[in-house]
């Protein structure tokens, strides 16, 4: 039997588009081959906001893991709540993926306040964060993803906002300028970034609840998986449900999306059914190997190795090496990497493992 790939996978590879944020792999690789990777970590608009929208829990209980985010976010909401204030503002921070934004609609929905949902570089004047600002509700939620790309103007703005509940607003210019103070309601800011280095001092010290996501555990990406095969109505065997959580980078956005994937597979080439074999043969297509590498990983450790016998070897380098952007490598490839103990991180820059030639299956190089 010739085996296809289904129209949707297809279409999916072929025709993902930009999807508006700056920073990530497919707006700005260079390398298109990679646009369409399944398990780059990043939201890829055109096929993954149905399916998130779907798939995301609403409450704590659905939320799987992050058990030490859950168990201090909720030990500061029920304060919160008692005494009836707005909860603190709250700083996620973690690679793409992992659960930041639909942690922000928990925590709202936990809360029992509306959520504003906006990013940083979609607020372009501190006029328009005023309006937004004037617009909530006493308690809501104002949701700013990829809070590290605010601009100047508008944080300062934020700043007095998120500290006092106040606006500094200045009308007119010259001369003539006057300032004006107004009051907003006592919101909560949920900030979402991937990296908090890339956040002002002044920001990050005005959030008074700070988390850092982590990669999930297999079982936990088991449970992901489970669940949303469960609410899309496919049927995964245990076992095969355990191979795809082993191949999804720790990452939820990544194992609904090979989900997905593999379920579109199934459909076409065989009963409906995922077992172990079509989805082995399925993610065999997708080029995902074993441990969730994409080629675009395997090419960045063979650079390593081959050209700089193993590291350690400066970002860079890495980056012309491979023509993926500095920023890609940081946010996206690299903490999978490391947290796989496939790439270190030295003072001179990055150094592949002993796992990672086991993995490529080379010979590490022999010291003199
Ligand atoms: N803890 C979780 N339990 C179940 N599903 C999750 C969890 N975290 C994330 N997901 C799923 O992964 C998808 C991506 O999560 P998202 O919050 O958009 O990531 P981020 O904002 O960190 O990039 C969501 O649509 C949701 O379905
Ligand atoms: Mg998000």
């Amino acid at each position: 039997m010739i085996e296809r790939i289904s129209d949707s996978m297809v279409d999916e590879a072929g025709t993902n588009g930009a999807n508006g944020g700056g920073a990530s792999r497919v707006a700005e690789s260079p390398a298109k081959a990679k646009q369409a990777s399944p398990v780059s970590p990043q939201a890829i608009e055109s096929e993954d906001s149905e399916l998130e929208n779907s798939l995301r829990p609403k409450d704590f209980s659905n939320y799987i893991g992050q058990e030490r985010l859950k168990r201090n976010l909720g030990l500061a909401i029920d304060a919160a709540r008692k005494r009836s204030e707005p909860l603190d503002h709250v700083l996620l921070y973690g690679p793409p993926g992992l659960g930041k934004t639909t942690m922000a609609n928990v925590i709202a929905n936990e809360m029992g306040a509306q959520i504003r949902i906006t990013s940083g570089p979609a607020i372009e004047r501190a006029g328009d964060l005023a309006s937004m600002l004037t617009n909530l509700g006493e308690g809501d939620v104002l949701f700013i993803d990829e809070i590290h790309r605010l601009n100047r103007s508008v944080e300062e703005v934020l700043y007095s906002a998120m500290e006092d509940f106040k606006l500094d607003i200045i009308l007119g210019k010259g001369p003539s300028a006057r300032s004006l103070r107004l009051d907003v309601p006592k919101f909560t800011l949920i900030g979402a970034t991937t990296r908090t280095g890339a956040l002002a001092a002044p920001l990050r010290d005005r959030f008074g609840i700070i988390h850092r996501l982590e990669f999930y555990t297999h079982d936990e990406i088991r449970q992901i998986i489970e669940r949303a095969a469960d609410i899309l109505g496919a049927s995964i065997q245990p076992q095969a449900a355990l191979t795809l959580a082993e191949r999804s980078r720790l990452t939820p956005r990544i194992a609904n999306r090979l989900l997905k994937r593999v379920r579109d597979y199934a459909d076409v080439n065989g009963d409906g059914i995922i077992d172990t074999v079509i989805s082995s043969k399925a993610l065999e297509l997708l080029e995902v190997d074993a441990i969730g590498l994409d080629p675009a990983d395997r090419m960045i450790l063979e650079a390593i190795i081959e050209s700089y016998n193993g590291g350690p070897v400066g970002i860079e380098t890495i980056a012309a090496l491979t023509a993926e952007e500095r920023s890609t490598i940081e946010d996206f490839i690299e903490p999978y990497l490391m947290q796989m103990g496939l790439i270190e991180r030295t003072p001179r820059g990055r150094k592949v493992t002993r796992k990672a030639y086991a993995h490529l299956g080379k010979a590490e190089p022999v010291l003199h």
